[in-house]
């Protein structure tokens, strides 16, 4: 009886192990999808207009270290590259730092 409760108890959480946070998944298509997509792919208008790169890429993940990822959300992105101004608001003030930390991992997800 008991192990049948446990199984119980812990079905649910095996099988969604895979699945994002929700509350991350949430954050990720409020406040990110507009600009790098809900999939991350960058196929949106604003991705278009500053030539954002898809984050899905296996190149793109190896490229770019949780450190980078984590130091990019939070101070932002504001350069030009290749003649395009490429603009993303500084994070820090507005999520936690367990958002932050989701969302890098919620990054790390999208990977093909
Ligand atoms: C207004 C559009 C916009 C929004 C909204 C936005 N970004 Fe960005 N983001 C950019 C641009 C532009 C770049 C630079 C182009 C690139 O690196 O692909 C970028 C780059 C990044 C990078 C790579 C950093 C680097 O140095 O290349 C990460 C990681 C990132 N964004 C995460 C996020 C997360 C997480 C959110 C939501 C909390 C978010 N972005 C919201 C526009 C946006």
């Amino acid at each position: 009886m008991r192990t049948l409760m446990m199984a119980l108890v812990l079905l649910p959480q095996l099988a969604f192990a895979d699945a994002p946070n929700p509350q991350i998944d949430r954050l990720w298509r409020g406040k990110c999808g507009s600009c790098h997509g809900a999939d991350g792919k960058a196929q949106t208008e604003q991705a278009k207009k500053m030539a954002i790169h898809d984050m899905t890429i296996p190149d793109w993940q190896k490229a770019n270290s949780d450190a980078q990822i984590k130091a990019a959300i939070s101070g932002g992105v504001k350069r030009t590259q290749a003649g395009v101004a490429q603009e993303m608001e500084p994070y820090k003030d507005k999520l936690r730092p367990d958002q932050i930390d989701g969302l890098i991992a919620y990054i790390r997800g999208l990977k093909k």
